[in-house]
C-alpha cells in the first residue's frame, strides 16, 4: 500500500539537516505540504533542502523558528494558521545533546538543554494545538504529533544524564498527552520516537567530546564511533532515513490506532 499524505500539511523543527531534514523530504515526497523550520543561522541549508524538494515535485518552504522562543512558535502557527487553514502533523524534532559529568553541569546547562528538548516540545504542542484541532475534528484520521526521545530516554548512559533528563521527559509528556486527547476528543494521537545512534553531526559530536573524557575506554572520536556501533545488536549507526520512515508511518493513516506509544528504532539497543 502506498502512503499518501498529499491532504496533509506538515510542520517539522530542527530540519535543515540530520533526521530532520531526511523526515522533512520523506513526508514531502509522499505529497505533504512541509513548512521546514531551523534556526535562522540554518537558512542556507534549509533553503538548499526547500529547493531540492520543489525540485522533485514537493511543495515545502522554509521557516525560522527557535523552539525554545514563545514568540516564534506563536508567528509560525500564525503563518501555517493563514497559508495553509490549518496543521495535520507536528513533528517536534529540534534536539541538542549535552556531554559531561553532572557534577560539572552549571544551572545555565540544565536551563539551556531543558529549554530547547522540552520546553520546544511543549511550546510546540501548545501552539500548534489550536491550528491542528478543528482540522483533526473534520478528518476521520485527525492529526498527528511525533516527539523525538531518545534510546537515552529509555536507558541511563554515563556523561549524559542532562540529555536523559530531557529525553526521558519527552516520553512521558507523549504518553500523558496522547490520554489527554483522547479523552478530550480531539482525535489526535501522539507519539515518541527513540532512535539509537544516527549517523548525523550530533553523534560526531559525541564521539569527539566522550572519547575526550575517554568514555568505554576509547581516547579517539573513531574508537568512539566503534563503541557505538557495538552498542546494538545489529552492529552499525542508524541513517536519518530509518527514522524518517518511522516518523511515514506515524505521521499517515497506516498509524490510525497507534497512540501514546514509544516507537525504537535503534537496532535493538534499548532490547539488550
Ligand atoms: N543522532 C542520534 O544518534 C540521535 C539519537 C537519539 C535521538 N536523537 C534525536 O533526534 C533529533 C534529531 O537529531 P539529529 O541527530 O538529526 O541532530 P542534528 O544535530 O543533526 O540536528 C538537530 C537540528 O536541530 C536544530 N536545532 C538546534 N537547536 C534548535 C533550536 N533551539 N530551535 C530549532 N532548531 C534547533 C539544529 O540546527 C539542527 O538542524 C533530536 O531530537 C535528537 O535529540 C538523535
Amino acid at each position: 500500500m502506498e502512503i499518501d499524505l498529499s491532504e496533509k500539511v506538515a510542520l517539522v523543527t530542527g530540519a535543515a539537516g540530520g533526521i530532520g531534514a531526511a523526515v522533512a523530504r520523506t513526508l514531502a515526497a509522499s505529497g505533504a505540504a512541509v513548512v521546514v523550520t531551523d534556526l535562522e543561522a540554518r537558512a542556507e541549508d534549509a533553503g538548499k533542502l526547500v529547493a531540492e524538494i520543489e525540485r522533485d515535485g514537493g511543495q515545502a518552504e522554509f521557516r525560522a523558528l527557535d523552539v525554545s522562543e514563545e514568540s516564534a512558535w506563536q508567528a509560525v502557527m500564525q503563518h501555517v494558521a493563514e497559508t495553509y487553514g490549518g496543521l495535520d502533523v507536528l513533528v517536534n524534532n529540534a534536539g541538542v545533546v549535552l556531554v559531561k559529568p553532572v557534577e560539572e553541569v552549571s544551572l545555565e546547562e540544565f536551563q539551556w538543554i531543558t529549554g530547547i528538548n522540552v520546553g520546544g516540545a511543549f511550546l510546540g504542542v501548545r501552539h500548534a494545538l489550536p491550528v491542528m484541532k478543528k482540522r483533526a475534528a473534520a478528518r476521520p484520521a485527525g492529526g498527528s504529533i511525533i516527539n523525538f526521545s531518545s534510546a537515552m530516554g529509555i536507558k541511563g548512559y554515563p556523561y549524559g544524564s542532562m540529555y536523559s533528563l530531557t529525553k526521558g521527559a519527552i516520553r512521558l509528556f507523549s504518553k500523558s498527552i496522547a490520554l489527554e486527547f483522547a479523552d478530550l476528543g480531539y482525535n489526535i494521537r501522539v507519539n515518541s520516537i527513540h532512535p539509537g545512534l544516527v549517523d548525523t553531526a550530533m553523534v560526531e559530536q559525541e564521539s569527539e567530546e566522550l572519547s575526550a573524557l575517554g568514555a568505554m575506554g576509547t581516547s579517539t572520536p573513531d574508537e568512539m564511533r566503534q563503541a557505538f556501533q557495538a552498542l546494538n545488536p545489529l552492529g552499525r549507526l542508524g541513517t536519518p532515513q530509518e527514522l524518517a520512515n518511522a516518523v511515514l508511518f506515524l505521521a499517515s493513516d497506516l498509524s490510525s490506532f497507534v497512540t501514546g506509544s514509544e516507537m525504537t528504532v535503534d537496532g535493538g539497543e534499548t532490547a539488550a
